[in-house]
C-alpha cells in the first residue's frame, strides 16, 4: 500500500553523491524534505535543484535536512551537480540519492507507471522529527516546484507542531492563524498572550506565536 500522511517514512540505507547515508541518521533530530526529480541532466530538474541550495539557509532556519533523489547513477549525479553549481550559480549542499534500484523509490511510491515506467516523478516529502509523513505533493515532471509554498508549508506544520495553532487559506508568515479546535475557548488567553477574535465558537483567530520554536 502507498504512503500516507501520518505513516512513519520509511527508513533506508543508500548510496549519495555525499556517500552512503542511512536516513534517519542522515535526519538526526531535524525536520525532512526529501524530494524525486525524474531524471539528472534535464532542464526543470536543474532549476529546482540549483533552487532548493540557493535555500539552504530557509532551510537551515527552519531545522530541515534536504535530500533529493532520481534513478540515476552516482557518477550521473556527480556530473550534473557540476552543471548545476555552474548553471544556477550556487554550490550544491545537499545529498542526491542514486536509487538505481529503486528500492527508495519504491518504499515511497515515487514511480508513477501511467507517467513513466522508469522514471520517479517528482514527489515531495515533509517528515517531522518523529519520522511521521506530515506533507506529501507529486508534480509532473514538466512543472517545477514552487519552493516558496513547501517553505510555506513547513511553517504551518512547525505551528500546529510547537504552537496549537493552524493557518488558513493562503496564509503568509506573519499573518493571522486559526487557533486549533482542540484547545477550549476559555483556556485561549493563557495560551495566546496577543489575545484572540473568536468570529464563530469554531473559527478562534490569534496573532501568529513567534519564534517558530525547533
Ligand atoms: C525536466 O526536468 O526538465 C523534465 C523532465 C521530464 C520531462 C519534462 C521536463
Amino acid at each position: 500500500m502507498s504512503l500516507r500522511l501520518g505513516d512513519t517514512a520509511p527508513d533506508f540505507k543508500a548510496k549519495t553523491s555525499m556517500g552512503e547515508i542511512s536516513f534517519y541518521d542522515y535526519l538526526g533530530d531535524s525536520w525532512g524534505v526529501l524530494f524525486s526529480h525524474p531524471a539528472d541532466y534535464t532542464p526543470v530538474c536543474t532549476t529546482e535543484l540549483g533552487k532548493t541550495a540557493s535555500l539552504k539557509e530557509e532551510f537551515d532556519k527552519r531545522n530541515v535536512k534536504v535530500i533529493a533523489l532520481s534513478v540515476d547513477s552516482i557518477e550521473s549525479h556527480k556530473g550534473w551537480i557540476n552543471d548545476i553549481n555552474e548553471t544556477q550559480n550556487v554550490e550544491v549542499n545537499f545529498p542526491l540519492i542514486a536509487d538505481d534500484n529503486r528500492e527508495v523509490s519504491e518504499a515511497y511510491g515515487m514511480i508513477h507507471p501511467n507517467a513513466s515506467e522508469t522514471a520517479t516523478v517528482r514527489s515531495l516529502f515533509v517528515i517531522s522529527p518523529d519520522k511521521k509523513v506530515k506533507l506529501m505533493i507529486t508534480y509532473p515532471a514538466s512543472t517545477g516546484r514552487n519552493f516558496q509554498e513547501i517553505l510555506r508549508v513547513i511553517d504551518s506544520l512547525q505551528l500546529t507542531a510547537y504552537h496549537s495553532v493552524a493557518t488558513p487559506a493562503d496564509w503568509k508568515s506573519g499573518e493571522d492563524v486559526v487557533v486549533v479546535p482542540a484547545i477550549k475557548t476559555e483556556d485561549i488567553p493563557a495560551k495566546f498572550p496577543k489575545g484572540f477574535r473568536e468570529i464563530k465558537p469554531y473559527l478562534r483567530m490569534t496573532p501568529q506565536p513567534d519564534p517558530i520554536k525547533n
